[in-house]
């Protein structure tokens, strides 16, 4: 069994095929952490481990603990409270209605539950009553009669730990949570880097590294998304830890709202790292009866380096987050029309786009931005759900059914978040648009958001897009979110719940989601967020595909696509081939394989020799399916630290097949050029499909694979290498 108790000890201890996590009910009735690493084979000697350092006349000595040397501001702890003791980052803070925020949890209960619970509303992992494990532990606050119930998670198969926590009111009394963590991780040094992930629009998901230092430290978003700023996503790796070797620890939280990720290192040199909900602007009424629960959070050790990490979460996502059909279902090979034609397109240009793609390969055609309303730019319209038919004459079923006709499926764009302050639906609803009383609403992209915490704002929509989505053969969905929130209020909540809000916002939008792919569950959804603003696993539940950036220059794709792959798979990469100059089409195609691959150009601009590339390439699109999306993911050189080229692999989980990409981003001064290949079976011989020439899989990761350029061009800046190893 991967969870075992130990009455004697009162040690819970969580075994992966390679970790263990321990946990331990102490005399005072804390639950303290033990330790997260290397899987041991014992418990014996653990409950040595809990109770950290030297205390301090500083620290108050708990009354619940014989130990005069005992403090909850020194012990390593599961889910630390504020107020009672503990000064560092608390996990949980709750106001009484005596008005203080004295907070302290005491063991009640536990049970061991067979597979891995839903998490009410939220999207969370998922496992059959035989493919995973539940540890839940019963907490209780005396004072306000706050229960904590907190859910660990291990999977038959999988290096992940799921955390997470509900919290129930049985007092008599309301209660408000004002700050209410996923998970708590105390380590015992402060010897780590933290890597995570930040950007912007069209640079997201940039991984910086850098050594922890005393205090505080983190990432956030305040955003009401997740927004581009920082990923969800956070490692701590070991001094010594790099893509192959050495120890890290990943942390991803399974959210797409204001998110918090806190690190705070204290005076004893130990780490505390908390994620969750962002404390600021939460604050959540309890009254009695009522529940909440926080969103969950996904623990990943890796003694195989930062490339481990990344594999064991790729592996997790994909098999125990993406819930659509098409995670593991073969996605037709798409075309869009953006950055063809943007706003400026008829149904005339739509069914040409289908037929030009048709004959180079391509089996989807998506009409972006501009099909509803009198959407003629970005100023109007959103809200507006109807087909403009003066621009898609004869109406969108015949459109279809046109493109259809060639042999192209169909797929829309929807931003079903939104409202243009132009538009029908805002003139008939402006109190739908989010703004706090008294206030002007800031614009942004011309747009304001719905309040999507009110069910009849919800059901508006739904039945806008569930009007056209039945009622036309469409089979892949883009939702996009082009702004973030400010002025946040409701007027669905009385004052005292207005610190609601933006949880229930990303409530409000689960709930939508939930109900659009329940009533279509043929569609594939790719979510979409100016770019890659919302790339988080929350939206991953609902969509196996996320577009990563507008940026689609090939060159600046490579560190966001390096920074994404450190916690997302590649069958989630949404990466298409555009009309961007910088390199030629092969280049932009060997990047964009790293994704789910696609176009976003307009065929008819693509020269002679270029359309013969995209047949290639769709074909290769085919070949290489499997490996790119299901393989495992090697990171050979970085962007971040070569200025000049970076390279990269996929590996069948077999080891028979290798998909090896090198790109010179700028000519490197030096010509001798040795790639050592990764994840291959050294005993093996492999064959280069280009050359023939064969290998052992050893020499290849050990002696290296030759790549010295034998005429200089073949170094030129935006040049790349793609090299398919099948074993003999
Ligand atoms: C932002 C997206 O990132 C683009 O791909 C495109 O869909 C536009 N919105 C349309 O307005």
């Amino acid at each position: 069994m991967p969870i075992s108790y130990n009455p004697e000890t009162r040690i819970f201890k969580l075994d992966t095929e390679n970790s263990t996590y321990a946990l331990q009910i102490n005399q005072g009735g804390y639950l303290v952490h033990l330790y997260y690493g290397k899987k041991l084979p014992t418990d014996q000697g653990l409950e040595r481990l809990s109770f950290r350092g030297v205390y301090d006349s500083l620290s108050p000595q708990s009354p619940y603990v014989d130990d005069p040397y005992f403090s909850l501001d020194i012990a390593p702890l599961e889910y630390p409270c504020g107020g009672a003791g503990d000064m560092r980052i608390a996990a949980l803070s709750v106001r009484g209605e005596e008005g203080n925020a004295v907070t302290d949890l005491h063991y009640e209960s536990h049970r061991l539950l067979k597979g891995k619970p839903g998490l009410l509303g939220l999207p969370a992992s998922f496992a059959q009553e035989d493919e995973a494990e539940t540890l839940e532990i019963q907490l209780v606050d005396k004072v306000t009669g706050l229960h904590a119930y907190l859910l660990y998670t291990v999977f038959v198969g999988y290096e992940a730990i799921a955390r997470s926590a509900r919290l129930e009111n049985k007092g008599e009394s309301p209660a408000w949570l004002e700050r209410a963590y996923s998970a708590c991780l105390d380590l015992p040094s402060m010897d780590f880097d933290c890597v995570h992930l930040h950007g912007r629009w069209a640079k997201e998901n940039t991984a910086t590294r850098h050594p922890l230092h005393h205090g505080q430290q983190g990432i956030q978003s305040k955003r009401g998304m997740t927004g581009p700023n920082h990923n969800p996503f956070m490692a701590l790796a070991g001094p010594a830890c790099t893509e192959d070797a050495g120890e890290a620890y990943g942390l991803s939280l399974i959210y797409s709202g204001n998110f918090a990720i806190d690190i705070e290192v204290d005076e004893r040199g130990c780490t505390r790292a908390l994620t969750g909900i962002n404390p600021a602007e939460f604050r959540w009424h309890l009254a009695p009866g009522e529940s909440f629960t926080a969103p969950e959070a996904v623990l990943v050790y890796s003694d195989t380096g930062l490339g481990g990490m990344s594999r064991a979460f790729h592996k997790f996502y994909l098999d125990r987050l993406m819930r659509s059909q098409w995670a593991k279902k073969k996605r037709p090979l798409l075309i869009n029309s953006w950055e063809a034609a943007y706003f400026d397109f008829d149904d005339e240009k739509l069914v040409d786009f289908a037929r030009a793609a048709k004959d180079l390969g391509i089996e989807l055609l998506v009409m972006d931005d501009g099909w509803f309303g009198d959407r003629h730019d970005d100023f109007r319209a959103l809200g507006d759900w109807q087909v403009n038919e003066q621009k898609l004459k004869g109406g969108l079923k015949s459109l279809i059914d046109r493109v259809n006709a060639l042999g192209v499926k169909f797929g829309i764009w929807y931003e079903p978040e939104m409202i243009n302050p132009d538009s029908g639906l805002y003139r008939a609803h402006p109190d739908w648009a989010v703004c706090a009383p008294g206030r002007g609403k800031s614009l942004s992209r011309h747009q304001c958001v719905l309040d999507m915490t009110r069910e009849d704002v919800r059901d508006n929509i739904f039945q806008q897009m569930y009007d056209v989505i039945s009622q036309n053969n469409i089979e892949y969905i883009k939702w996009d979110c082009n702004r973030h929130i400010s002025e946040a209020a409701t007027l669905s909540l009385p004052p005292q719940r207005q610190g609601e809000f933006f949880h229930r916002y990303v409530l409000g939008v689960y709930d939508l989601m939930d109900r659009i792919t329940t009533a279509f569950p043929h569609i594939l959804l790719e979510n979409c967020s100016s770019g890659g603003a919302r790339f988080d696993p929350g939206m991953l539940y609902y969509s196996p595909q996320i577009w990563a950036s507008d940026n689609t220059d090939p060159i600046e794709r490579l560190t966001i696509q390096f920074g994404a792959s450190l916690c997302y798979p590649a069958a989630s990469l949404g990466a298409h081939v555009s009309a961007c100059p910088r390199t030629d089409i092969h280049t932009r195609a060997a990047v964009a394989l790293w994704g789910t691959f696609g176009y976003e150009l307009d065929p008819y601009k693509l020269t002679e020799e270029e359309k013969e590339a995209v047949k290639a390439q769709a074909a290769a699109y085919h070949k290489y399916y499997d490996l790119t999306h299901y393989g495992d993911l090697y990171r050979l050189t970085l962007p971040t630290e070569n200025p000049f080229l970076c390279d990269w692999m996929f590996v069948s989980p077999d080891k028979s097949q290798a998909l090896y990409t090198r790109v010179i981003m700028r000519r490197p001064g030096v010509v001798y050029q040795v790639a050592k290949l990764r994840g291959l079976d050294p005993d093996r011989l492999y064959r280069d499909e280009d050359s023939g020439e064969v290998y052992s899989g050893a020499i290849l990761m050990h002696a290296g694979l030759d790549l010295s350029a034998k005429r200089w061009e073949d170094l030129a800046d935006g040049t790349c290498v793609v090299k398919h190893f099948t074993a003999l």
